[in-house]
């Protein structure tokens, strides 16, 4: 079997290709920009003519690509024509199945971030190769944009400000846990030829109990000030101060949390019989635990985990 993983230089598709490989099927590993290494290809879904060469012989495609915060004018309409082209070319070079990871479709209006990943979705299950469309609220792990903005927040808030987009509800999954979705997806039987699934983490948690629960790991408590109005422009500036995150990153963020990221159902679980295995909190401490050594980020982390270990009853 040949898997070939578009977006493999990014936060999931980096994990599922260590998860893959070693496992004695052959993997391809894709991205813009050429890596070192045997099993790197370049694939610019931009250029859909790079895709014929890295398509050839391959069995299973994973799709963890998006545009959003490349600067691209309207990265709508790049998405769109980048999944018609996986599609298309994925038709011709024989593909069994798509794995595409997305994000869960809010109760509300979706931001356009959401909408377009909804919308790619809906592109490569019109094709003709059997997709399956997971969708995740955030995944949590190191080297994720959204848990990175979490993260800082929690470690350098003095005091919050409780918007009303803080409320808003999700069921954030470990990045392990996501991993054995995204494996499980390529053999899980589906009663039509393409369809969707959510891939809720088990725990209901607001994006303010996240924060508190991340803040609680340093022994912290951040008080707060309710602020019902505060713009998304003037949220995305306050998380850009505070985490000094890309702006529109931390927009697209605060829209997506316009309203409840809650799953459908739990039907995927059931299917593969694989449910998530870790809480938000285990999660939340790996994550802690592997940032790069010696970043700045890890030096406030050593201070997380030697507090964690004092207080904890069987350290
Ligand atoms: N992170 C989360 O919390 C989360 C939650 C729910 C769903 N998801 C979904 O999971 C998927 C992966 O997200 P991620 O967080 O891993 O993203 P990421 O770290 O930003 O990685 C994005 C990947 O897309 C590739 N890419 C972008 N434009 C490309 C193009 N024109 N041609 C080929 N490759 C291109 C990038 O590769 P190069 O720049 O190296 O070419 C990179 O490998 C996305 O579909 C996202 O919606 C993520």
């Amino acid at each position: 079997m040949t898997t070939l993983v578009l977006g493999a230089s990014g936060f999931v598709g980096r994990a599922l290709v260590r998860s893959l490989t070693g496992t004695g099927e052959t993997v391809r590993a894709a991205s813009r920009t050429p890596r070192e290494g045997d099993q790197w290809v370049t694939v610019d879904l931009e250029a859909p003519e790079t895709l014929a060469p890295a398509l050839e012989n391959v069995d299973y495609v994973y799709y963890l690509v998006h545009s959003m915060g490349s600067g691209a004018g309207d990265f709508r309409a790049t998405e769109r024509q980048c999944a018609a082209a996986l599609a298309h070319a994925a038709a011709n070079a024989g593909v069994r199945r798509i794995i595409y990871l997305g994000g869960v479709a809010p109760r509300g209006e979706p931001s356009e971030h959401l909408a377009s990943r909804l919308e790619v979705g809906q592109i490569l299950r019109a094709g003709s190769v059997p997709t399956i469309e997971l969708r995740a609220s955030m995944i949590i792990g190191t080297g994720s944009a959204s848990w990175q903005i979490l993260r800082d927040l929690a470690v350098r808030l003095p005091i919050m400000l409780l918007p009303r987009w803080l409320e808003s509800k999700s069921c954030p999954i470990a990045l392990a846990d996501a991993i054995t979705a995204l494996r499980d997806a390529r053999t899980v039987s589906m009663a039509t030829t393409s369809d969707w699934f959510d891939i809720p983490g088990n725990e209901v948690l607001s994006f303010r109990e996240m924060l508190e629960l991340v803040a609680a790991l340093d022994h912290r408590r951040i008080p707060a000030i309710r602020v019902p109005v505060l713009t998304p422009r003037l949220s995305a500036l306050w998380l850009r101060l505070v985490t000094r995150t890309d702006y529109s990153l931390a927009r697209e963020l605060v829209l997506g949390l316009g309203s409840d990221l809650l799953p459908e159902s739990r039907e995927y679980w059931n299917l593969t019989g694989h449910p998530p295995v870790f809480s938000f909190r285990q999660a939340a401490e790996e994550a802690l635990t592997s940032e790069p050594k010696g970043s700045r980020a890890a030096r406030v982390v050593e201070g997380f985990v030697k507090a964690i270990g004092s207080h904890r009853p069987d350290a």
